[in-house]
């Protein structure tokens, strides 16, 4: 790969979006340098251009992206060219509208915004190969280009997929995946409320039905996965192309995290690695967000970093927040405060991203976005948010050593797409996931213990054998693989704790009728005879362990000890008083946990404490809560990363005397950290 290139462990670069055909030609050249004295070296251009290299169907003229690239190899700037799919032209959606995405009703998404498209439709696989060959074919040499995103963003706005065409690849899917009808309607479950299909084309992607969406769960399962397929197949037929034209040592990648995808799968098939958008200020100006996880605010956005370095050890951010949020309702918020760019850019780098680019350049002053502020304004004079960046770059050329080293935890939080998706559909099991989730982040931001999150079905035993303890919070899907994984896992010497609510679903989302927690009834050596919600009228439940007390929260199975399990602590309230409450089991040189309850932030803390987890870097620095902490390892030597969220100045208590990145001094004791201010120390 180029020298030049981005993530190849050798320094960590800034970038910025960059969109030519917003602006009058004569801004570019100066736009350009302005960026390189400012230490932006990387420019991603020509997401939503089609219609300027392909104006009219099969009218190629590629100039004015030519004319681009001349002037950013004149003056040294490299780029991250894209396939501009994400936007389809008039021409394209009027001549075929078949290309269209549908509502649930059939009615279709028209021109006038963006990712109107369906991925399954052969007329837009057909014309988006076309332009992909088109743009590889002409560009693909530059010099100046060191990599390519696919598309953008996908999944994004729309993640639900009605088309005909959909319907058309559903049925293959379907195929595929039962060959029978006999096998499909058994999966399916068809037998309750006279669903019984008795030939392929009765199948259709989700239609409007009566109640909503309560329509058949193990149907809507598979039709999940059906979407996250889809994607994947249509980002490889991108990829394949451009492989046969990319320049050696020229990545692919794209930017995400959306939802119903399968951005392992995508990333592996696809990928070089996986680009993340990364908007902190949503944490607390959106209200789901608010409502999600509701104290930590911008600092909640590290869990989308840890899910990204989950999918792709290696990743960067295609799109850092600079500037206020805009357009749609309940996303509009502040400008980032002095420090905030600073603060959220070194949030992605703490998490593990060697490269940086700004969402965008400059603002624009027309279309849907004119409130989505990039580091300049309408005017594109220089201006605070700017000279921030031009501070980052200062820092960053000082962290040359922490480029390529791995973020470093020792609590992995277990994922599954087949759960991920159940939980969305599922609204028992939805709202334990949610309410674990938000516990046990909350929990561990606020105890400084660095997490991973762990896909199960893509990890192997060895890579999940670094974790001192894995937590799968609710495993409402079990499958003979995953619980064979865990099983190697514990018996290798690692403990799993598992939440209320596993085993009771197989892969269909059909209930077992096996004695619950059904597959892993003899690893956790426990039964579950009864089970129940927390009545409304009810105090939340909680049990003592050893002299805590340990809250039962939302959901409660009432665990019974089998199989030489031993009973760790019984509920103290509700009707099941003096039932047992936590049951643990020793197997090899390892052991398991089974909570009957939901997490809560108490409950998860005090797990933490229990299995002596919590603040594992305390004896080199001590920092109030409102720090967040990380570790990347590399070379064996380890860089602390301390982010102070909260605009008020802090103490911190450094332990040991450590190197301070930013201004190699030595430093050790109490040291000031200004309100969001961050700091880098070589342990
Ligand atoms: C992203 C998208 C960009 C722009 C941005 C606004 O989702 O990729 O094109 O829309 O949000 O913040």
């Amino acid at each position: 790969m180029d020298k030049g290139n981005i993530l190849q462990g050798d320094r960590i670069i800034l970038g910025t979006c960059y969109y030519p055909e917003h602006w009058d030609k004569s801004l570019w050249e100066d736009d350009l340098k302005r960026m390189l004295a400012n230490g932006i070296e990387v420019i991603r251009i020509a997401e939503f251009a089609w219609s300027k290299v392909e104006a009219h169907e099969g009218e190629f003229d590629f100039t004015f992206f030519d004319e681009f690239l001349d002037l950013a190899e004149k003056v040294g700037m490299k780029v991250i060219f894209c396939t501009p799919t994400a936007t389809p032209p008039a021409w394209l959606t009027n001549k075929y509208p078949e290309v269209l995405n549908a509502r649930i009703d059939g009615t279709l998404i028209r021109h006038g915004m963006r990712r109107h498209y369906n991925y399954n439709s052969p007329k837009y696989q057909e014309l988006s190969a076309i332009i992909v060959e088109k743009f590889a074919e002409h560009y693909a040499k530059r010099p100046c280009i060191i990599g390519w995103q696919l598309d953008n963003e996908f999944n994004c706005e729309e993640w639900e997929f009605y088309s005909e065409s959909d319907t058309i690849a559903f049925r293959e899917f379907a195929k595929k995946k039962y060959g029978t009808l006999e096998k499909l309607n058994e999966a399916w479950g068809t037998t309750f409320w006279n669903q019984t299909y008795t030939a392929w084309e009765e199948i259709y992607v989700p239609r409007t039905t009566p109640g909503g969406n309560n329509q058949n769960p193990h149907y809507f399962l598979d039709y999940k996965r059906f979407i996250a397929d889809s994607v994947c197949r249509y980002a490889k037929l991108q990829s394949d192309i451009l492989k046969k034209y990319i320049k050696p040592g020229d990545f692919i990648t794209t930017n995400s995290l959306f939802g119903n995808m399968d951005h392992c799968r995508l990333t592996k098939e696809s990928l070089d690695f996986m680009m993340y958008d990364s908007y902190p200020n949503f944490g607390y100006c959106l209200d789901n967000y608010k409502n999600d996880i509701p104290t930590l605010n911008d600092r909640r956005w590290s869990i989308n970093l840890a899910e990204t370095r989950a999918i792709s050890g290696k990743f960067g951010i295609m799109e850092q927040q600079s500037g206020s949020t805009g357009n749609h309702r309940g996303m509009e918020g502040p400008a980032p405060r002095p420090g905030q760019i600073t603060l959220w850019t070194m949030q992605s780098i703490a998490h593990g991203a060697d490269y940086v680019s700004y969402f965008r350049w400059r603002t624009c002053t027309m279309g849907s976005e004119i409130y989505w502020h990039g580091i300049l304004d309408y005017s594109g004079r220089d201006n605070r948010r700017l000279r921030e960046v031009g501070e980052i770059h200062k820092k960053l050329t000082k962290l040359d050593e922490v480029a390529g080293s791995s973020y470093r935890a020792e609590v992995g939080l277990i994922k599954e797409y087949d759960n991920c998706w159940d939980s969305e559909l599922d609204v028992w099991h939805g709202r334990i996931e949610r309410a674990s989730q938000a516990a046990w982040f909350n929990a561990l931001q606020k105890s400084h213990t660095p997490f991973d999150f762990c896909y199960l079905d893509h990890m192997t035993v060895e890579q999940l054998s670094k974790y001192k303890v894995l937590v799968y919070s609710h495993a409402v899907i079990l499958t003979e693989e995953s619980v064979a994984k865990l099983t190697a896992y514990v018996e290798q010497g690692g403990t799993v704790l598992f939440g209320c609510r596993a085993g009771y679903k197989d892969k269909t989302g059909k209930c077992v009728m096996l004695k619950l927690p059904g597959l892993i009834q003899e690893l956790c050596g426990t039964d579950i005879p009864e089970y129940s919600y927390v009545a409304p009228d009810d105090a939340v439940p909680y049990a003592e362990w050893n002299g805590e007390k340990l809250p039962a929260a939302v959901f409660n199975d009432l665990l019974a000890p089998v199989a030489g399990g031993k009973v760790e602590a019984e509920y103290r309230d509700a009707y099941y008083e003096g039932t047992p409450a936590l049951i643990s089991k020793e197997t090899g040189k390892g052991k398991t946990y089974y909570f009957g309850g939901t997490f809560n932030e108490e409950a998860a803390a005090v797990f933490l404490r229990q299995l002596g987890l919590a603040e594992p870097y305390r004896e080199a620095v001590e920092l109030p809560e409102c720090c967040e902490i990380a570790v990347r390892e590399k070379d064996g030597k380890s860089y602390l990363f301390v982010l102070n969220y909260s605009k008020e100045p802090v103490e911190i208590k450094l332990n040991k005397t450590v190197s301070n990145l930013y201004t190699g001094a030595t430093e050790s004791g109490t040291v000031m950290l200004p309100g969001y201010g961050t700091s880098v120390y070589r342990l």
